[in-house]
């Protein structure tokens, strides 16, 4: 298997980090995950295995989103409140879409597997990124 025939595959990239080490190791678990369930698709593993991927994903994201909130609300950062609000819509899409893929069919969970790419990997290469310099401002962090 060829990184090529792996539909969404990401890899963690230094450009990535916020220098904050909790979300720094959170996001590249999530980003991770998000490469193995590509893998257990283009593997075609069967539907069980691959519906406890995206469960735990799912899992995973929300206790992330829990623990950004806090890093955020303790930074006092002027977006931390939308932004918590958009972690809570995510959340609830990220639930619905897993209430989908129990169906237990290949096709919805691979349809779900892509639509979860937008909470957890574009989330955070695009509304993450923007509170980054306010953070690194705020609270000590690795990088600056
Ligand atoms: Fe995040
Ligand atoms: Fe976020």
């Amino acid at each position: 298997m060829t990184a090529s025939t792996v539909p969404f595959h990401r890899q963690w990239t230094t450009a990535d980090a916020s220098g904050h080490p909790q979300l720094d190791a959170e996001h590249r678990a999530l980003i991770d995950s998000v490469d193995e369930i590509a893998h257990a698709i283009a593997e075609r593993r069967d539907a069980p295995a691959v519906f406890a991927l995206l469960e735990a994903v799912v899992h995973d994201c929300i206790a992330h989103f829990a623990s950004e909130d806090a890093v955020f609300r303790q930074a006092a950062t002027q977006e931390a409140e939308s932004h918590i609000q958009k972690h809570r819509e995510l959340a609830e899409k990220m639930q619905n879409l897993l209430r989908h893929a129990s169906d237990g069919s290949m096709a919805s969970m691979e349809m779900v597997a892509a639509l979860l790419y937008d909470p957890l990997v574009i989330h955070m290469v695009s509304e993450d990124q923007k509170l980054y310099p306010q953070l690194r401002a705020k609270v000590p962090t690795t990088r600056r």
